[in-house]
């Protein structure tokens, strides 16, 4: 009976060292047969009570060295095989085969057009202040002195969160001001770029929402000479160096005086003839002297410190850097129209 039990343990022994599995498939179940919780020589070990006291360490050595040659075999086929499955697909791969062609992305032309206006600022010491495109109405009407019954509060023209009557999508990026104002004091030296919201019918010409680049700066005697001059320098490093540029007066209720600035680019060419409905200048901005009234909201003292502020329109501007005909061509996130449109800023 002894004898016949290390036989058969031995002739285990020697199936596993002979085990040959084609792929890793055959290898399960080579593992499950010797080495998986029901492995064949599980009930084996139990005979080792009927095993006499002088053979019973042979028998337990035996059991060991079979469950050690099924371990090792079993990790040298796993190589192996795992191995030779690899240099087959390496051996399918066509390296003579061209590459996947690598897609190159563009920026939109209303961001390159916010892009282009941030870094002429930026070279005349502006910097970027970024705020929220939720608002309240504090920040948005009250503290730029626009009125309870301005109509530019009205509902109509305002997109109100859902139930409330105090925040809303910013109107214009003007809040932003009122931002840095209220937690910084002069000198201030802002450009604030953004996204903002208005309840317009759309069209070729209009959006319901739109992006704005708001300019602010307050410190100790601030002129509207240095404004002039200021936006003066703008206008040529946008539109070139022979531009013209005319302020009208107008009327802003966060600025006192107020006025709009036109730049001259002439009717000689078809677009600007189109642009500027044939009077050859373009309106790009609102723009004034900051009200001491916003100043004294925003917690800075209006007998000290004078300033300027100015805000602009982007899409009007990206129309004409890039001649596009339609407003609404920036919003409907056609792959075939911004992929036009490359550049390094
Ligand atoms: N917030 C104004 C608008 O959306 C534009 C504007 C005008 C901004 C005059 C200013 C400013 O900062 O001084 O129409």
């Amino acid at each position: 009976m002894a004898t016949e039990i290390f036989d058969k343990i031995n002739a285990i022994i020697e199936e596993i060292e002979s085990a040959r599995p084609a792929g890793l498939e055959e290898l399960e179940t080579f593992r499950i047969k010797y080495l998986g919780s029901k492995n064949v020589l599980k009930p084996l070990s139990g005979e080792i009570r009927n095993i006499p006291n002088e053979r019973k360490k042979d028998f337990g050595l035996l059991i060991n060295k079979a469950k050690q040659t099924a371990e090792q075999k079993y990790k040298a086929l796993e190589f192996d095989l795992q191995t030779a499955e690899e240099s087959q697909s390496a051996a399918n791969l066509d390296l003579t085969a061209p590459g996947e062609p690598i897609e190159l992305g563009a920026r939109h032309p209303i961001a390159l057009t916010m892009n282009r206006i941030i870094n002429i600022f930026e070279r005349i010491g502006f910097v970027v202040a970024e705020e929220r495109e939720i608002e309240d109405d504090w920040h948005n009407f009250t503290a730029m002195n626009t009125p309870e019954d301005h109509p530019a509060r009205d509902m109509q023209d305002t997109f109100y969160l859902k139930d409330s009557t105090t925040m809303l999508l910013r109107t214009h990026t003007s809040p932003v001001q009122a931002r840095v104002m209220t937690r910084q004091q002069p000198p201030i030296r802002i450009i604030a770029p953004g996204r903002v919201y208005r309840n317009e019918t759309i069209s070729a010409r209009s959006h319901c929402q739109f992006h704005q680049v708001e300019g602010l700066y307050v410190d100790e005697n601030v002129s509207f000479a240095d404004m002039k001059q200021t936006l003066l320098y703008f206008a040529r490093e946008m539109f070139g160096p022979d531009v013209k540029i005319r302020l009208r007066p107008s009327f802003f209720p966060f600025t006192e005086p107020s006025a709009e600035m036109d730049v001259y680019l002439g009717t000689e060419t078809e677009k600007d003839y189109r642009l500027t409905k044939g009077t050859g200048w373009l309106e790009i901005l609102g723009c004034g002297m900051v009200d001491p009234q916003v100043l004294e909201n925003c917690g800075i003292d209006p007998e000290k410190y004078t300033g300027f502020a100015f805000g602009m329109g982007i899409e009007r501007q990206a129309l004409r850097l890039y001649d596009i005909a339609d407003i609404r061509a920036f919003f409907e996130n056609d792959v075939r129209f911004l992929k036009q449109f490359t550049s390094v800023m």
